[in-house]
């Protein structure tokens, strides 16, 4: 039953271990984020550097505020899309209890509360903050199914909560506001129009720009890595050419002559495809296709956030 096993997650959390659970974005691996031992299990299981910080996942905007430091535009954000696809970076308060071993030494805390719900009545069981990195090896594609999952971490995952598919099926934007002008760490399904509504100026993540951005001797965007969400065989973005022995992931209406194995979105929708996405590169990623080519995605609104994720895991994006 799955109240049980909500319950049994839960008790598990408390105990230290780690237990995998659905939230709208993809799976999330998840311990105890003021257990440090806890903690550092999550980044073995997922074999991640342990200079790329975690995020916490509580209940609400009151449970948030025990651990970060809101200013005015971070409280808008959170009153407009909290619960739901977004993450916060802000300053951890003083004498936080959230382990260090999550925020990677930082001075700043990501912080996330998820609307799904199988998410939200376990953390309420859980009674504590649950940091959870995506629930896959470090550097492979997110999961957004149980059977993902098991295929990515297997033993590792701990006790798995088992949702249905994800319905985003990206990870949550993330946005940097411990200055005076947010900033988008991680593309998402809240876009940069969606952030700027709320708050008027938003700057982007630069990989440029900002790689070496430090704030008090630390960096900004530990996590935003070039490659990450890599499938085992290679993959090409904007293709426009389909060699035979290349799976075809195609998005919108295709001419007959091309072989298409998936289509992200036949009506072209791009929520859909966001939706689509990790799934359908797992399926490619498999024998006899020795590549998987991905027909080009507009780059506008989600196609921002979907194409990130497609340069990261691509041969062709940066
Ligand atoms: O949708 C999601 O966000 C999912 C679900 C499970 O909530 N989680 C997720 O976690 O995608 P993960 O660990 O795969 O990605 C978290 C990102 C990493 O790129 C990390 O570097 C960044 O958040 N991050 C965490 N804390 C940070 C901080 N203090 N400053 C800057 N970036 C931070
Ligand atoms: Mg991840």
């Amino acid at each position: 039953m799955l109240e049980d096993d909500i319950l049994k997650g839960a008790e598990l959390i408390k105990q230290g271990k780690l237990v995998t659970f659905p939230t709208e974005t993809v799976y999330g691996l998840g311990a105890d984020a003021k257990n440090d031992r806890a903690v550092v299990n999550i980044y073995t299981a997922k074999g991640r550097p342990t200079f790329n910080p975690l995020i916490i996942h509580v209940t609400d905007l009151e449970e948030a505020q025990k651990y970060g430091e809101f200013n005015e535009k971070a409280l808008k954000l959170a009153e407009k899309f909290w619960p739901g696809p977004m993450t916060l970076v802000v300053k951890r308060i003083p004498n936080c209890k959230i382990s260090y071993m999550v925020t990677s030494g930082l001075d700043t805390i990501a912080i996330r509360i998820p609307s799904h719900e199988i998410a939200r009545k376990f953390l309420k069981a859980c009674g504590t903050p649950v940091a959870a990195p995506s629930a896959n090896a470090s550097g492979r594609v997110s999961s957004t199914k149980a059977e993902h999952v098991r295929e990515s971490l297997g033993e590792k995952a701990g006790f798995i909560i088992e949702g249905d598919k994800s319905q985003v099926g990206l990870e949550s934007t993330i946005i940097y506001c411990a200055k005076d002008v947010p900033m988008i760490l991680r593309p998402g399904i809240i876009t940069l129009e969606d952030i700027s509504a709320v708050v008027g100026e938003v700057v982007k993540y630069d990989p440029d720009k900002y790689a070496t951005a430090i704030e008090g001797n630390k960096p900004v965007a530990p996590g935003q890595l070039k490659t990450h969400y890599s499938p085992r065989i290679p993959l090409f973005m904007n293709a426009t050419e389909f060699p035979e022995e290349f799976a075809v992931l195609a998005f919108g209406k295709v001419s007959d002559d091309i072989h298409v194995d998936l289509n992200l979105s036949e009506s072209g929708d791009l929520v859909e495809a966001a939706s689509n996405l990790f799934d359908y590169m797992r399926r490619l990623d498999t024998f006899p296709f020795k590549g998987i080519s991905v027909m080009p995605i507009p780059n506008e609104g989600i196609g921002v956030a979907i194409n990130d994720r497609l340069k990261r895991a691509s041969q062709n994006g940066f």
